[in-house]
């Protein structure tokens, strides 16, 4: 991980504008930090899904054939897998998928305890790499789940190639419950991303402590702010790190040099439209079964089904 991150670091860096992957902000304080971010006032998206989610788990249940595999993409806690486990009967393994092992760690002891029938299958790693399942489980019925708008952090090209290997990862016939942020006034999208008590900028500046500790660089936190910016023609909100002056830093024996204002790039959070995102579904294969939404329309659950591989 720690070379993955430095080649990243490297090229990153050197683009123009710079730019970092948003996959690691998740390291132990990072995975913390994002918790954090889920209780706030501003955040609706979490609360949001899950009263979605709470709603919606039987119906999902009444479709899921007993033994199957439930695959988690990004699965952070697993809070909201814990309401859709406790709805599904007989499920015989949960696989969730995170680069935080740490995150990993900490919910699969709490469901492994709750659920002690289901088998705990927790893979550290990227979730574009399909998952190598035990011998006796390959052919199980396969459910994927994929909350949090985890999937408005890629744009549509990356969307649509994640999509693609969600779809060979659940093979013919297999559904796929996707969360998906909805568009809506920008006076709602940013203070989600930028909030009062300023979680977000202390998840968002994790990047920096993250380079200082893993790579040795010599960021100084107070020089750079945390930005969250609507990106209209994207539909998307940006975050970037905004240096406040003309500075250089040493990040593994070279110098990267800031201009006063300059960002780095670390995080795309897209919003879609229901159809806009059933039309980018379709062309990775997938079709829809249903799309579930709150009262206010702030945010959908998906049950999409593999059509085409
Ligand atoms: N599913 C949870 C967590 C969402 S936060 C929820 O809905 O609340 C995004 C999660 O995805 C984090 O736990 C992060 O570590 C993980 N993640 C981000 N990019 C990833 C990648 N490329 N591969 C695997 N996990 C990733
Ligand atoms: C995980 N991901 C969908 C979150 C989002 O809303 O884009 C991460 C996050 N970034 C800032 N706040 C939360």
């Amino acid at each position: 991980m720690t070379d993955d991150f430095a080649r990243a670091v490297r090229d990153g860096l050197s683009a123009s504008p710079k730019t970092l992957p948003s996959r690691f902000f998740y390291d132990e304080r990072g995975s913390a930090l994002f918790e954090e971010i889920t209780e706030l006032a501003e955040y609706y998206p979490t609360r949001t899904e899950m009263g979605i989610l709470v709603e919606r788990a039987p119906q999902i249940a009444e479709c899921t054939a007993p033994g199957s595999v439930l695959i988690e993409f990004g699965s952070g806690s697993s809070r909201k897998t814990e309401t859709l486990i406790a709805a599904l009967d007989g499920l015989a393994a949960y696989v969730p998928i995170d680069v935080s092992a740490s995150a990993l760690e900490g919910a699969c002891q709490r469901l492994q305890q709750r659920f002690p029938n289901v088998a705990m299958i927790p893979i550290v790693g990227d979730f574009h790499q399909p998952p190598a399942l035990p011998a006796h489980l390959v052919d199980a019925p396969r459910i994927g789940f994929f909350p949090g708008s985890t999937i408005g952090n890629f744009t549509q090209d990356e969307a649509q190639n994640l999509l693609r290997i969600m779809a060979k990862t659940l093979g013919p016939q297999g559904r796929l419950i996707i969360g998906v942020d909805l568009r809506k006034d920008i006076s709602r999208l940013l203070p989600a991303y930028d909030d009062a008590l300023g979680v977000t900028a202390a998840f968002n500046k994790n990047m920096l402590t993250r380079m200082n500790r893993e790579l040795g660089a010599n960021f100084d936190l107070d020089q750079f702010r945390h930005r969250a910016v609507w990106n209209e023609a994207d539909s998307r909100i940006e975050m970037w790190l905004e240096s406040l002056c003309e500075q250089t830093v040493r990040i593994e024996g070279r110098s990267i040099t800031f201009r006063s204002a300059e960002g780095i790039h670390t995080e795309n959070s897209h919003k879609y439209s229901i159809p806009q995102f059933q039309a980018l579904a379709e062309r990775a294969g997938f079709g829809s079964l249903n799309v579930w939404s709150d009262p206010q329309a702030l945010f959908s659950v998906h049950e999409l089904v593999v059509r085409a591989l």
